[in-house]
């Protein structure tokens, strides 16, 4: 696989790269199971994964990579993990930081990240602030995320534009409504990856997804490395992404979307 640091548009089929992959991290707690460990030990070798992730993407040449860490059910854990959790997202911000910024990748987050705890905030805002200005990648963390919750907040938004008279009900369009979600500056994802053998969505990116390629993984998420990424890439690559068109559509020249 090539490693363009600059991937074509992956607008068909074709080979390819997808611009943005989005993951949901999915097996932690089995994979201690197996183990017989505290489910917080595969939620640590979890962060030594999302670290061997990160970097796998960007030497593939993906330049937009989401990962869900942390969904707005999943407050609804034992305090105890949920706490444990917290910790860890601090600790990860803590200490890579530095790492993001040497590799010039530029950190966002989506989710009511408001309603984390300070010490996190904090830390996120400092991980932002000091990756700001790279362009070349960019890393997304969902965090207290839920894509029910993001409609809210974006119809919750629009409608106050609306009263404001910032936006014209007449002109109401998804290319209008979009800029009211987390992810009004981000790409949609074009290849979301579950991994841990469960083949559902659980509230995440509903509407971005909306014409991703779905690949489901049985590997879980502290066992899944570059290679598996590359897998799921390469899946990717095989699928022809039709848009609502016919597969002759398509061929030789795609169709122009609007
Ligand atoms: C994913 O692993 C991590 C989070 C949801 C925070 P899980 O903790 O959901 O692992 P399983 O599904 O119990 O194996
Ligand atoms: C989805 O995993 C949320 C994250 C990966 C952060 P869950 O483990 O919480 O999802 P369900 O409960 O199996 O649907
Ligand atoms: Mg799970």
């Amino acid at each position: 696989m090539s490693a363009a640091s600059t991937p074509a548009p992956s607008l068909s089929n074709g080979s390819a790269l997808p611009g943005h992959v989005a993951i949901i991290m999915d097996g932690n707690g089995r994979w201690a199971r197996q183990r017989k460990l505290p489910r917080i030990e595969g939620h640590r070798r979890g962060v030594e994964t999302v670290r061997a992730i990160i970097d796998a993407t960007r030497e593939l040449g993906i330049r937009y990579l989401t990962l869900y860490a942390f969904s707005v059910e999943n407050w609804n854990r034992p305090q105890e993990e949920v706490g444990a959790l917290m910790g860890l997202l601090e600790y990860f911000l803590k200490r890579e930081t530095k790492t993001l910024v040497k590799n010039r990748v530029r950190l966002l987050t989506i989710g009511r990240t408001h309603e984390l705890p300070a010490v996190v905030r904090t830390q996120l805002e400092a991980a932002i602030q000091a990756t700001a200005k790279f362009t070349d990648h960019t890393l997304v963390l969902a965090l207290n995320y839920g894509a029910r919750t993001e409609v809210v907040d974006a119809a919750r938004a629009y409608a106050a534009a609306l009263a404001a008279g910032r936006e014209k009900l007449n002109d109401g369009s998804w290319a209008t409504f979009r800029r009211y979600l987390y992810t009004a500056d981000i790409p949609d994802p074009d290849l979301v990856i579950r991994t841990s053998g469960e083949t559902r969505v659980s509230n995440f990116l509903l509407l971005q997804g909306a014409y991703a390629e779905f690949v489901f993984s049985p590997v879980l998420w502290p066992d899944f490395t570059k290679a598996d990424l590359a897998a799921a890439c390469a899946e990717f690559a095989r699928r022809e992404r039709r848009y609502g068109l016919t597969s002759e559509q398509l061929k030789p020249i795609p169709a122009a979307s609007k």
